[in-house]
């Protein structure tokens, strides 16, 4: 139990110390909007709200999940509550992290706990997937997944999808069998949306297709191009052998930009697009490609550790900016008309695209979802 304790802390240590972040693109530069000389729309008219999950919200951004259960959980409280009271003031929803640390010890909820806050937020509760797994000693099922979501009276609970992270750590569990068959047995009976959630290497069309085969509400395609999970564990690893591995699939995955049009080819299930989300042209490029939300993490992390809701504030309002200046270029006025405007799509991307979708149907049709 201590161990995935001290384990959460160190990964804040690295994310807030050391270059954790892919060495390549999450994609959006090769997706490109086409310039609009006659907007035929006022700036000041265009509304960024959205609806997901039967909630609506006033911006199409989310706070992932990074945090809770920490060593001196003061600190796991701190970023979580500073998150959640930015979350609380701009309306939009926000995730906490894994609450593996909570299940096994029970007292550290309070670190996680951010109604008093935010009492009115979207909020996410964060178990991992391999905690599910058939072969998993003390297997988490219906019981951990209620536990979780309502200790902290959260609306939804994420299972994250980590295999790239958890095969480079030496202490990981790369207990995989029998996951799905045991979130399709959650979801018969578990009374609140589950969101499956990538964290860092994105969701293929094909897992897409198994998720929404077993009801599952929502996608976060946790792409890459963002902070790696291979990357962090580099810095963790303790000798040669584990740090070539973890040096070696630094850069695995699926890149956030790709990541999303498959699943919204394959799939009909709300988005959440995140994975190196760093401005607002990006979001509005996600949007564009039919995602319902983009979602940010570690630029948020260095202001929440300090307590500074302002900052992280000012962030997101900068995001929001950039957001609302590239809908005003392309004539959208929200985000339903953002999801018509023509797209294009060059280099890598489109090379990776054309063997995988039907890109001249998705561009016309499947987005628009
Ligand atoms: C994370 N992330 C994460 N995800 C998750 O499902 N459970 C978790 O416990 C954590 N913990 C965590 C800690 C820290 C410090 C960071 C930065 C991130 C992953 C996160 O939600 C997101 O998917 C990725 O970080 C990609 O987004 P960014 O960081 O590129 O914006």
């Amino acid at each position: 139990e201590e161990l995935t304790i001290i384990r959460k802390f160190e990964h804040i240590e690295h994310c807030l110390k050391r270059q954790v972040e892919a060495h390549v693109t999450n994609q959006f530069e090769n997706i490109h909007f086409v310039h609009t000389s006659l907007p035929e729309i006022d700036k000041d008219e265009i509304d960024l709200s959205v609806e997901f999950l039967g909630r609506k919200f006033d911006y199409p951004i989310m706070i992932a999940g990074m945090t809770g259960g920490t060593r001196g959980s003061q600190l796991a409280g701190k970023i979580n509550k500073t998150l959640a009271k930015a979350a609380q003031e701009l309306n939009i929803p926000m995730g906490v992290g894994s609450q593996r640390a909570m299940i096994r010890k029970p007292e550290t909820w309070e670190s996680y706990y951010v109604r008093d806050v935010a009492p009115d937020i979207f909020l996410v509760g964060n178990l991992g997937a391999p905690q599910f797994a058939e072969t998993m000693p003390d297997r988490y099922g219906i019981e951990e997944a209620l536990k979780a979501v309502e200790t902290i009276q959260a609306d939804a609970l994420a299972i994250h999808m980590n295999p790239l992270q958890e095969s480079v750590q030496p202490e990981g569990d790369t207990q995989y069998r029998g996951v799905l068959k045991a979130l399709a047995e959650l979801k018969s009976e578990f009374p609140y949306p589950i969101i499956a959630k990538e964290t860092g290497a994105g969701v293929s069309m094909e897992v897409a297709i198994k998720l929404e085969s077993i009801g599952i509400d929502a996608i976060d395609v946790g792409g890459l191009g963002g902070t790696s999970w291979s990357g962090v564990e580099y810095y963790r690893a303790k000798d040669e052998r584990s740090r070539n591995l973890a040096l070696k699939f630094w850069d695995w995955g699926i890149p956030t930009a790709i990541s999303v049009v498959e699943v919204r080819y394959a799939t009909d299930l709300p988005i959440i697009a995140t994975g190196g989300m760093r401005d607002g042209i990006q979001i509005a490029k996600a949007l564009a490609l039919g995602a319902n939300l983009a979602g940010v993490a570690l630029p948020l992390l260095k202001p929440a550790v300090k307590g500074d809701v302002e900052a992280v504030i000012k962030i997101l309002q900068r995001y929001i900016d950039e957001l609302r200046n590239a809908m005003f270029l392309v004539g959208a006025r929200n985000v339903e008309e953002l999801r018509k405007v023509p797209l294009v799509i060059t280099g890598f991307a489109r090379e990776w695209l054309e063997q995988r979708v039907d890109l001249a149907e998705f561009l016309r049709v499947s987005r628009r979802k």
